[in-house]
């Protein structure tokens, strides 16, 4: 099932999602989280931060879905930092069970089935949250990634290196490469949870839920997935043709049900 909830800003958004993640830590409170890094998910890992003080989120692990290649994990710029600061300190998570796959250039050969390795130890991915690219990349799995890929060393867009110079100096300092779960990899969450917020999202998420499966728009793959959440803004919902009915589905969601 793909549902499609469209809410009115990404605070609510935020504070949707926040409140899955908390039910599902009540419920298992070893459950394991997959996290996106970009300024997508940041309403929900604030949500997340304000309720911190429980301890319930303390047993969670968490994988990240991409990194750098050839940034070190302390440099500020490098996801493994980002998700430090932004995810790992203000929930309260355990240091040693939050990990991002290695961008060290000197082992990039294993890096990818290492962590395919470690995210199997640790028994899948439960929730994994997810952004878009606004040219449909999933994770940093950019146009003509295969649907079944694992995780490995791609080379990123000139789009893509564009949008992301604003957390460096200069555009040309963007690294060229990274490493990023595969499409494959990201299937096998058990739920995928994609957030779109503005209208510049807007083509791509109508691409990606509405269009055709294809390795052209890498995030339509969300299509093959038994439990999918994709939450959007009216401005990135603003071109998606069967909206009346996510609305009505929404309006008359069973109880039970849960994100
Ligand atoms: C980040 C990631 C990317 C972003 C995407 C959207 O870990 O994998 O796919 O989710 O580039 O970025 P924002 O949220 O900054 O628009």
């Amino acid at each position: 099932m793909t549902e499609v909830i469209i809410v009115q800003h990404a605070d609510e958004a935020g504070r949707l999602v926040a409140d899955a993640i908390t039910a599902l830590a009540e419920r298992t409170p070893a459950a394991v989280l997959g996290v996106a890094t970009g300024s997508t998910p940041l309403p929900v890992y604030r949500e997340l931060a304000a309720g911190a003080g429980s301890g319930l989120l303390g047993g969670l692990s968490a994988f990240a879905l991409d990194e750098y290649v050839g940034l070190a994990p302390d440099d500020p710029r490098s996801y493994h930092h980002v998700i430090h600061s932004e995810v790992t300190l203000p929930l309260g998570l355990d240091p040693s069970r939050v990990h991002a796959p290695s961008g060290d250039p000197g082992t990039l050969s294993t890096a990818g089935a290492r962590y395919e390795q470690a995210i199997a130890a640790a028994g899948g991915i439960d929730l994994q949250l997810l952004g878009i690219g606004v040219d449909g990349h999933l994770g940093f799995n950019e146009p003509g990634s295969s649907l079944a890929s694992r995780t490995r060393v791609k080379t990123l867009t000139e789009q893509t290196r564009r949008d992301n110079a604003r957390f460096f100096d200069s555009p040309d300092e963007v690294p060229m490469h990274c490493i990023t779960q595969g499409l494959g990899t990201i299937r096998e969450a058990r739920h995928l949870v994609l957030l779109a917020f503005g209208a510049r999202k807007a083509a791509v998420v109508a691409a990606a839920v509405e269009g055709a499966v294809s390795s052209f728009v890498p995030a339509s793959v969300i299509q093959l997935h038994p439990h999918v959440t994709v939450v959007v803004d009216e401005a990135a919902a603003s071109e998606l043709r069967n909206v009346a009915y996510y609305r009505h589905a929404q309006q008359h969601k069973p109880d039970w049900q849960g994100l």
